[in-house]
C-alpha cells in the first residue's frame, strides 16, 4: 500500500497527475486558499464550467476538466468546517476523499492527488483530518487496483509531518 500512496510537500497546480482534487466550496465559485490558486492556475474556462454545475454538497464532488492545469481533471469537493467534532465532520471529510476517488475511477484516473481538505480556512484539527484521509485513501485502494497512486500534497512542512506521521500510523495498524 506504501507504494501507492505519496506524501510530499509541494503545490497541488503543478502535479503531473490525471486529476487534482480542490478543497473547494458549496458554490464552486472559488475562494482563497488551494481553491483560489487552483482556479488561477487552471484560467478562467475553470469557473465557466464551474458556473454549469450550480454548487456541490459538502462531502460531495463534482468533476471538471483541467484546462490550463497539467492535470487533465478537477474534482472539487467541499470539505466539512470544523465546530467541535460532534456535527458529522469526520464522516463528512471521509466522503470528501472517497466521493473524488469515485469520480476518478469513473473517469480512468491511474494518480490522483489531494491537498490537505478542510484543514486550513475551515480549522479542520491536522491530527485528526490526516488519519481520516489516509485511512479513506488506503480503504479505496484496497478494492480499486484501477487507482495506481494517490499523491497528498502538503503546502508546509508541518502538515507534511502530520500525513508522514498518519501514513506510518496506518501501516503499523494494517
Ligand atoms: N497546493 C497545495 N495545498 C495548498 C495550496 C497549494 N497551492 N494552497 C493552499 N494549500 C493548502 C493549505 O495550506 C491547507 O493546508 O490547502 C490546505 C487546505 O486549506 P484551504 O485552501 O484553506 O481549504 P479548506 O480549509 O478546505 O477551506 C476551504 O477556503 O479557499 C476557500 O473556497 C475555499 O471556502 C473554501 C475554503
Amino acid at each position: 500500500m506504501k507504494t501507492r500512496i505519496e506524501i510530499v510537500q509541494g503545490d497541488i497546480t503543478k502535479q503531473n497527475v490525471d486529476a487534482i482534487a480542490n478543497a473547494a466550496n458549496t458554490t464552486l465559485l472559488g475562494g482563497g486558499g488551494v481553491d483560489g490558486a487552483i482556479h488561477r492556475a487552471a484560467g478562467p474556462e475553470l469557473l465557466d464550467e464551474c458556473r454549469t454545475l450550480h454548487g456541490c454538497r459538502t462531502g460531495e464532488a463534482k468533476l471538471t476538466k483541467g484546462y490550463r492545469l497539467p492535470a487533465k481533471y478537477v474534482l472539487h469537493t467541499p470539505g466539512p468546517v470544523w465546530h467541535g467534532g460532534r456535527n458529522g465532520e469526520a464522516e463528512l471529510l471521509k466522503s470528501c476523499y472517497v466521493n473524488c476517488l469515485r469520480l476518478a475511477s469513473e473517469h480512468g484516473c491511474k494518480t490522483v492527488a489531494f491537498p490537505s481538505i478542510s484543514t486550513g480556512v475551515y480549522h479542520f484539527p491536522l491530527d485528526k483530518a490526516s488519519a481520516i484521509a489516509i485511512g479513506a485513501i488506503a480503504e479505496y485502494l484496497e478494492a480499486h487496483p484501477e487507482i495506481e497512486l494517490v499523491r497528498m500534497v502538503c503546502f508546509d512542512a508541518r502538515t507534511k509531518e502530520y500525513y508522514d506521521e498518519a501514513l506510518t500510523d496506518w501501516e503499523k495498524n494494517a
